[in-house]
């Protein structure tokens, strides 16, 4: 028997089936499919299930969660009445419900953890305004920029998982509830009102679809996917920046441990191992989509299989979101080191074209093969004006001074902050700019917080109505 169980899983949907029992047993007794008492005594004994003793005690002896609530209802209260709560419906859509409604409580968690990163992210951005650092592209010196452009970039990456994660909400929470076996029932039940009671958005027509289907599982998964592969750029970085060739950061004490022989160091673990998960997620992805290709439809216990793998990638993402939080949150930057390298390997070469273009009018492409040849020849700089003049007769046969550029205006452009001051179109590093991107950004976060806290509310208030109507056949079957 235990090849065929999924006790975490089921673990994991115990409050949801509970919750999903009860919505059924109430619209059962509003259609007259049951009697009231008889729900109001389903109702009960499902009321005084105890979470921790029915998985510790009960759950493991049956073939799954489902069978051993419905078994221990029979034998608490007798077949004749706790044999009615399985009408009109099948272990089928019951499950698929059951992971709709839980993942919809985890989705709701993460994109909570997901906008507290965003939070981290912008505050240090807000910080970081004028901490000059070198921009990379190869991971080599490109050109200077600010720490806070680079929060921002990052803060951007999450705002897109935040979007696909809100929008995959709305595909998950739907109700496949009275789909039965995959061909609905003949018993007059209302989908539309077990959809209400467990705060569903809508029903999930189709019965054969609504049983068969995980395509909301693998989009899930996927969203976790995209937003751990963001997630592993940052903590590489992180990883990066701590070790003494780049010096940036220091990672927080309670982020790094030590190693059991080398006293000195301070190792940053927990960045790494947000790595590492974003490799562990992507296998579960595969492994749902492995198992839900080619299934026929409707049902096959094939579809069991999934739920594990949607339970351990949805743990390793939230937890690696709030890990990356904190890791945010508490990093501390090593300013001077970071201005110092921002000058380092000639980061200023593109200004210096720019302004050769911009002081003389000669074309872009010419005023890169001047400022070419000083990178790699690397002349003394003392005196720079000279130098250029030098390649620039060599290219051009004309010296640079005589098209116009000043000594000024060379120093200017060599000048880093002078650099990211000048990038101040939309979305460059440019003081101001950023400070208009923060805010914007600072506006949409609370907007999709908003947007989340609202749908977190809806739920809320319909499985407040759901508790008033147990609540109301429970007592109105004490005054018989
Ligand atoms: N434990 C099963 C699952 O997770 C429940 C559905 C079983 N249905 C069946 N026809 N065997 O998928």
């Amino acid at each position: 028997m235990d090849y065929i169980r999924s006790l975490d899983a089921d673990r994991w949907l115990f409050h949801a089936d509970v919750l999903v029992d009860r919505a059924h047993v109430v619209m059962l007794a509003e259609r007259g499919i049951i009697r009231a008492d008889e729900a109001a005594a389903i109702l009960k004994c499902l009321r005084g299930l105890n979470e921790d003793v029915f998985v510790e005690r009960e759950l493991p002896a049956y073939e799954d969660l489902h069978t051993a609530i419905e078994s221990t209802i029979i034998r608490e209260i007798g077949e004749d009445i706790g044999g009615r709560m399985h009408t009109a419906r099948s272990r089928n859509d019951e499950v698929a419900t059951c992971i709709r409604l839980a993942l919809r409580e985890e989705l709701l968690q993460l994109m909570k953890e997901l906008n507290e990163l965003r939070r981290a992210l912008m505050d240090k951005a807000a910080e970081n305004i004028e901490t000059v650092m070198p921009g990379y592209t190869h991971l080599q010196h490109a050109q200077p920029t600010t720490l806070a452009h680079h929060c921002l970039a990052h803060a951007d990456s999450f705002a897109r998982d935040f979007a696909r994660l809100i929008d995959a909400y709305g595909r998950v929470n739907v109700s496949p509830l009275g789909a039965a076996a995959f061909a609905a029932t003949g018993f007059p039940i209302d989908r539309a009102r077990t959809a209400r009671l467990l705060g569903f958005d809508s029903v999930l027509e189709n019965s054969m679809d609504a049983v068969s289907t995980r395509d909301f599982v693998i989009e899930t998964v996927s969203c976790y996917a995209n937003l751990m592969t963001n997630l592993s750029r940052l903590a590489e970085e992180l990883i990066l920046w701590c070790s003494s060739e780049f010096g940036f950061l220091i990672p927080p004490e309670e982020y790094t441990t030590g190693s059991s022989i080398m006293p000195q160091k301070r190792n940053p673990d927990y960045a790494e191992l947000v790595r590492a998960r974003t490799g562990s997620v992507y296998g579960c992805l595969v492994s749902i989509l492995s198992i839900c290709k080619a299934l026929p439809y409707s049902y096959n216990r094939d579809l069991q299989e999934v739920t594990p793998n949607l339970l351990r990638a949805t743990r390793l993402t939230i937890d690696s979101v709030t890990v990356m939080r904190g890791y945010v949150e508490k990093s501390e930057f090593n300013k001077e080191r970071m201005a110092y390298e921002a000058q380092i390997g000639f980061t200023a070469a593109t200004e210096l074209a720019d302004t050769i273009v911009r002081e003389t009018g000669l074309p872009f492409r010419t005023a890169y093969r001047i400022v070419a040849r000083m990178a790699k020849e690397q002349p003394d700089r003392s005196d720079i004006l000279d130098i250029i003049d030098r390649f620039s007769v060599d290219i051009t046969g004309k010296r640079i001074s005589e098209l116009g550029l000043t000594l000024d205006r060379v120093k200017e452009a060599l000048d880093t902050a002078t650099n990211i001051d000048r990038r101040a179109v939309t979305g460059g590093p440019a003081r101001k700019e950023v400070m208009r991107m923060l805010k914007y950004r600072k506006d949409a976060l609370e907007r999709d917080e908003a947007l989340r806290t609202a749908k977190q509310e809806h739920v809320k208030q319909c499985l407040n109505e759901l508790e008033q109507e147990v609540e109301r056949i429970i007592q109105s079957s004490v005054c018989v």
